[in-house]
């Protein structure tokens, strides 16, 4: 049966993640969290105190990065791993949130990780969330999706996510770290967040999660 790329790009915390992990569940596709990736780099130049203006710290510091995914039996999901340890965690807390944006502003950091996910996708089959996977990573993917909802709604979502995880946040600092990850993230020079010309846009803002799996399958059925 014929395979194709689904693309989800979008702002932070627009439920962004768990529909793509749901849709590629139900299509049998794999799934991808490119966010995941860049928060996996940005803990390590935390790690390692990698300067971010130094652009022959951060050629040193990819060459040692390696990131991967492995499936979890315990939880049914995938995990992200650093360097061959488990990092699902410790990527999520607000400390690589606050700075994830300014490291995925760096080209050096970008091109690393995008030649990554375009050779993860070679074989199709593959549902991928981020920034720029319909305008940079995958152009030419069948079906691209850019969601989108309202700042209250998404800091509300994050609060509770952190909160699973044990972590108490208070609304307003996610709504400033929400704030301020959009403006990076649409402003920077390389590979801003935008709105592919050929997306279908989605607004989260009211609609249930189970509504938003099931435009994007009939959407990618139709594709097939
Ligand atoms: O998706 P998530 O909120 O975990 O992404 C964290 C950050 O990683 C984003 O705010 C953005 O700065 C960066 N990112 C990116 N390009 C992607 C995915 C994420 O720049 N494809």
């Amino acid at each position: 049966m014929k395979k194709i790329i689904i693309a989800i790009d979008g702002y932070s915390a627009c439920g962004k993640s768990s529909t793509a992990k749901a849709v590629a569940s139900i299509l049998g596709y794999s799934y991808i969290d490119t966010g995941a990736m860049y928060r996996a780099v940005t803990l390590y130049f935390l790690q390692n105190f990698v300067s971010l203006t130094n652009p022959n710290e951060i050629e040193n510091a990819l060459k040692e990065i390696e990131i991967e995914f492995r499936h979890n039996p315990k939880t049914q999901k995938s995990d992200t791993y650093l360097n061959g340890i488990n990092v699902e965690q410790e990527i999520r807390q607000m400390t690589v949130s606050d700075k994830v944006s300014e490291v995925s502003a760096i080209s050096q950091v970008r091109r690393f990780l995008v030649a990554q996910q375009q050779k993860m996708g070679k074989k199709k089959g593959i549902v991928m969330d981020g920034r720029d996977i319909g305008t940079v990573v995958f152009p030419e993917a069948e079906l691209k999706i850019f969601m989108t909802a309202e700042m209250t709604v998404r800091a509300k979502r994050r609060q509770d996510e952190l909160l699973e995880k044990g972590e108490l946040v208070d609304l307003e600092e996610i709504i400033e770290n929400l704030k301020k990850r959009d403006l990076i993230d649409t402003s920077r020079q390389d590979s801003p967040l935008r709105q592919a010309e050929d997306a279908q846009l989605i607004d989260t803002t009211a609609i249930t999660f189970e509504e938003q799996v099931k435009q994007i399958v009939a959407m990618s059925k139709q594709k097939l």
